[in-house]
């Protein structure tokens, strides 16, 4: 339940933090690959939040797409883009190796999700909300 909470708390940031009017389409790039992995993460979510009805086949699928798409983390910030409207910090482009392996964390939780019961997922999902939140708290304004 706890996890839950926490994903929660993800994706009502990201909604508060959705952007209207990003001037630089390499920055819009990067917020619509975070919008997408929220959405990913969300099916899941309501799912162990209880919110929607498990399903194994639709979780599995939401587990492949957010590990394709945090996959692409690394490359859609390699160049310092800017956009009065991006929360991405310069840290970003001091620490890029960290950065990445943020990325790769993030990939690798996916990955391991776990969609074969509700019980086996909430634990994978756990890591998954972990892997957003290291990388948020380093990198995002
Ligand atoms: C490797 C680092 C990293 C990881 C991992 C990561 N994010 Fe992000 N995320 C960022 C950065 C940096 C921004 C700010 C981008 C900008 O504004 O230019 C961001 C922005 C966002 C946004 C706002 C996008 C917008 O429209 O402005 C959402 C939503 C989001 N992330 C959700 C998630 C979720 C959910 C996860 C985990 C499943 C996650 N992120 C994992 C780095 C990361």
């Amino acid at each position: 339940m706890k996890t839950a909470i926490a994903l929660g708390l993800i994706c009502a940031a990201g909604i508060a933090a959705a952007k209207e009017g990003v001037q630089n389409p390499a920055v819009k790039a990067r917020m619509d690959a975070m919008q997408v992995i929220k959405t990913h993460t969300g099916v899941i979510a309501d799912m162990t939040a209880g919110k929607t009805a498990f399903d194994s086949a639709r979780a599995a699928e939401a587990a492949a797409a957010l590990a394709a798409t945090a996959a692409t983390i690394p490359a859609l910030f390699e160049a310092e883009e800017e956009d009065p409207a991006s929360e991405a910090r310069d840290e970003i482009w001091m620490m890029p190796e960290d950065f990445n392996a943020k990325a790769e964390a993030l990939y690798k939780a996916a990955l391991a999700i776990d969609a074969s019961s509700l019980d086996a997922m909430r634990p994978s999902m756990a890591t998954v909300g972990g892997a957003c939140k290291a990388c948020h708290d380093d990198y995002r304004m």
